[in-house]
């Protein structure tokens, strides 16, 4: 495990330090393949869906605008990583760089899009819904990017816009996780059981499961998520009682006590991050390939680089090969003690 989380850290490093070289204008087709190759995790679903709800839960801390009148308008990325500052570890947002978290328990690199939305409002222009859709497709069309695809459960899930984004892009399923918000908010009397079991037994006839049944197929299991309401917002109800208040909802009720091993915030960040090891383990041969290639080429470029004239980018470019230098000592490291040998 800490192999693992080692390695999780050093492409975190890598992603940030790729992204401060993005920040100096550079734009070297080495790095920017070295990215592609990275996972992130983006939420994906109509405004007010609880993307940013579902983000914070799954870190288990408040950090982004949320809210029914709040939407993101560009994505915000957000680079969760551990440094070390003595013994305290920490994550740092780039919307919040002054602030330092603490107490975390997920290594990712963290995407909340801008809400897809069907029409412009005032002040907006009429292809707003299309720019966005477009934007959003950018990030979610990339085959390292893992997408959380909200869908709030009080409306109809077969024409979510999240799921439907998600299909056209990663048509098999295998980097979406479905997330149903709002559980709490169904009419009495109805409840979302439809996807859970259908993905809990793909084989079963479709009886239970309508027509619609295609459209909840996915590869991971859906999982059903319980986030503070707009009241507990407003009335400061923090991360740990909302978690609390989120397990209590799924353990006594009704239509989801049998399922509650298998909902909420907390199982979600366990899935999440067990499929991001696994990709990561995918991934190691051909990042390190990159990363080879990437040492070469920044050495030439630092070669070419006058020091003196352009000190920040050289600086960078120093950064990473560093960071480059660390990924794969450690890569080699673990392979020669025979540590990743089940990685292949
Ligand atoms: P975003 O626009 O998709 O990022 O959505 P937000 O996370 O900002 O949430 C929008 C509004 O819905 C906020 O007022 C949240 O409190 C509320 N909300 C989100 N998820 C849930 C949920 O599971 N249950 C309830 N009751 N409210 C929720
Ligand atoms: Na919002
Ligand atoms: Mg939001």
């Amino acid at each position: 495990m800490a192999t693992m989380d080692s390695l999780i850290g050093l492409v975190n490093r890598i992603q940030r330090a790729c992204t401060a070289l993005g920040d100096f204008g550079g734009d070297d087709q080495a790095f920017s393949s070295l990215w592609d190759a990275l996972p992130s995790v983006a939420v994906v679903g109509g405004q007010s869906s609880g993307k940013s709800s579902v983000l914070e839960s799954i870190v288990g801390r408040d950090f982004l605008p949320r809210g029914s009148g709040i939407v993101t308008r560009r994505p915000l990325v957000l680079q969760l990583q551990q440094i070390e500052e003595g013994q305290q570890e920490y994550a740092e947002f780039g919307h919040l760089p002054q602030r330092h978290f603490t107490d975390f328990f997920v290594n990712l690199t963290l995407i909340d899009l801008p809400g897809l939305t069907k029409v412009a409002i005032e002040g907006q222009p009429e292809s707003i819904a299309q720019d966005i859709e477009d934007m959003v497709r950018s990030y979610v069309e990339k085959p390292n990017c893992i997408i959380l695809a909200i869908s709030p459960a009080n409306q109809d899930i077969a024409t979510s816009d999240a799921i439907k984004l998600s299909r056209e892009v990663d048509p098999s399923g295998e980097r979406t996780f479905g997330v149903l918000t709002k559980l709490d908010l169904m009419d009495k009397g109805t409840n979302a059981l439809d996807p859970f079991h259908h993905f809990t037994s793909p084989s079963s006839p479709s009886s239970s499961c309508c027509s619609e049944g295609r459209s909840y197929r996915l590869q991971h299991p859906w999982v059903g998520i319980v986030n503070r309401s707009q009241l507990d917002i407003n009335k400061n109800i923090d991360m740990i009682d909302a978690r609390r208040n989120e397990r209590e909802y799924f353990a006594t009720s009704p239509d989801y006590a049998h399922l509650a091993s298998k909902m909420g915030s907390e199982y979600l960040a366990k899935l999440l991050s067990g499929h991001l090891e696994s990709v990561i383990r995918a991934r190691i041969p051909s990042i390190t390939s990159l990363i080879n290639k990437s040492i070469d080429e920044l050495e030439s470029e630092l070669d070419h680089l006058g020091r003196p004239i352009a000190v920040d980018a050289g600086a960078q470019l120093y950064t990473i090969l560093e960071l480059c230098r660390a990924f794969d000592r450690i890569f080699k490291e673990h392979l020669d003690g025979g540590m990743l040998k089940n990685y292949f």
